[in-house]
């Protein structure tokens, strides 16, 4: 059976939603009945007739979607909806969803503040519903066998951990021009108090507990703002104390000139390492005290059931971004489905990020801003 979903944002010239359309279609497991495309009606018309939906489905506001589609008889209703728009435009539609019965598909970082998404904690609890939060990097395969490995203590207890995340798109100011990516991702109004911390540095943070399984607790935060004018952060550096008493380094840049896209993730134990980077995403290193590197691949016999479980092809053909996000959708489905059917979800589609996720996100953001301004070297992580 297909989930019926509907969109919220991802209009004409807009990244993250069209990404998300091919998620939802990679497994068959969703089928997009509706949406409201753009704050602007005559764009959300524009954007639902090039995808082929009916019109009395393609809705001039947020609002009027979740109000009509709720009215509709349940089969038809949409069941999941996802919320594809820039930072300040997701607790609304977002808490009026969860509200409305609807599950939820919601882009990171998952809220404007902390105080937002403690509130959206609250409302998603109170609703039953379930709420994915799209943190790609965690939908590889390679990531998941890595979390697996130091799980399964087989590097040892774990005492050093590197993330990096470096882009180089705004080493120039973008934003004066007519990049919209840029314009909205640089204005506190409407990304929130952080820039790069918070579009690319919560991915990073989310990355390094995901796989680590450990938390952060205290911090030390360098931020900078290097482009001239510029209004948030575009580059900072953090060293992180994690919960059983390892220590962390965490960049996240925008400036880095030349550099694409580059997520890397690099973690000792006291028998060896791992190291796992985007650019080569079916890749795990696995590195060894006492004898030689070992070259783990995506799509073999001898990886854990995690990342067999989020792997379609063999070995060989290279799956990307768009599976990894994929695998998101396909996890939450299975999980709603199994909901629907009173049956139990297979464990590992369980792994999803969800509202947990989000409010630590978000208590990343305030806590690393707040870090950056202090005179104090350490401070604590508080949530
Ligand atoms: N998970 C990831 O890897 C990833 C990558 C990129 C962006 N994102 C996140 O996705 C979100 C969107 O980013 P983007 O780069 O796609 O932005 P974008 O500016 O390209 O697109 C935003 C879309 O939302 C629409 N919109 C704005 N307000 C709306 C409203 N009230 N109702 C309906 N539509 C509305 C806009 O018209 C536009 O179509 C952000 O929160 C961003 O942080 C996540």
């Amino acid at each position: 059976m297909k989930l019926r979903l509907a969109m919220i944002g991802g209009g004409p010239g807009a990244f993250i939603g069209a990404v998300h359309r091919i998620a939802a279609a990679l497994d068959s497991l969703y089928e997009l009945k509706a949406g409201a495309f753009s704050s602007d009606p005559t764009k959300s018309k524009a954007a639902g007739e090039l995808l082929g939906l009916a019109p009395d489905r393609v809705y001039g506001s947020y609002q009027d979607l979740i109000a009509q589609e709720k009215a509709r008889p349940a089969a038809e209703r949409v069941q999941v909806i996802a919320i594809v728009t820039p930072n300040h435009q997701h607790f609304e539609p977002a808490r009026l969803a969860l509200e409305s019965g609807f599950d939820v598909i919601l882009d990171k970082p998952m809220t404007f503040s902390l105080a937002e998404a403690k509130q959206l904690q609250t409302v998603a609890d109170a609703s039953g519903r379930l709420l994915c939060l799209t943190h790609t990097y965690t939908g590889y395969p390679m990531v998941k066998q890595a979390r697996e490995m130091l799980a399964s203590n087989v590097l040892g207890p774990i005492r050093k951990a590197y993330v990096e995340y470096p882009q180089g798109w705004l080493s120039r100011p973008e934003e004066g021009g007519d990049n919209k990516q840029a314009a909205w991702r640089t204005d506190p109004a409407k990304s929130g108090i952080a820039g790069a911390m918070g579009d690319i540095g919560t991915h990073a943070f989310n990355l390094l507990e995901y796989v680590t399984g450990l938390e952060v607790v205290k911090l030390c935060a360098d931020i900078n703002t290097v482009v001239a004018g510029r209004r948030l952060d575009d580059d900072g550096a953090v060293l992180l104390k994690l919960s059983n008493g390892a220590s962390a380094v965490l960049i996240a840049t925008q400036i880095a000139a030349g550099e694409e896209n580059n997520v890397k993730i690099r973690v000792y134990g006291d028998q060896g390492g791992l190291e796992w980077q985007q650019v080569d995403a079916n890749t795990l290193q696995v590195k060894w005290l006492d004898k030689p590197t070992e070259i783990w691949r995506a799509g073999t016999g001898y990886v854990g059931a995690a990342a067999q479980h989020n792997t379609r092809t063999p070995s060989g053909h290279p799956e990307g971004y768009l599976e990894a996000f994929a695998n998101l959708y396909r996890n939450f489905a299975l999980c709603v489905l199994a909901r629907d059917a009173g049956t139990l979800p297979p464990p590992e589609a369980l792994d999803y990020p969800s509202i947990k996720e989000g409010v630590r996100g978000m208590a990343f953001i305030e806590n690393v801003i707040a870090s950056g301004r202090s005179t104090e070297k350490w401070t604590e992580f508080t949530v």
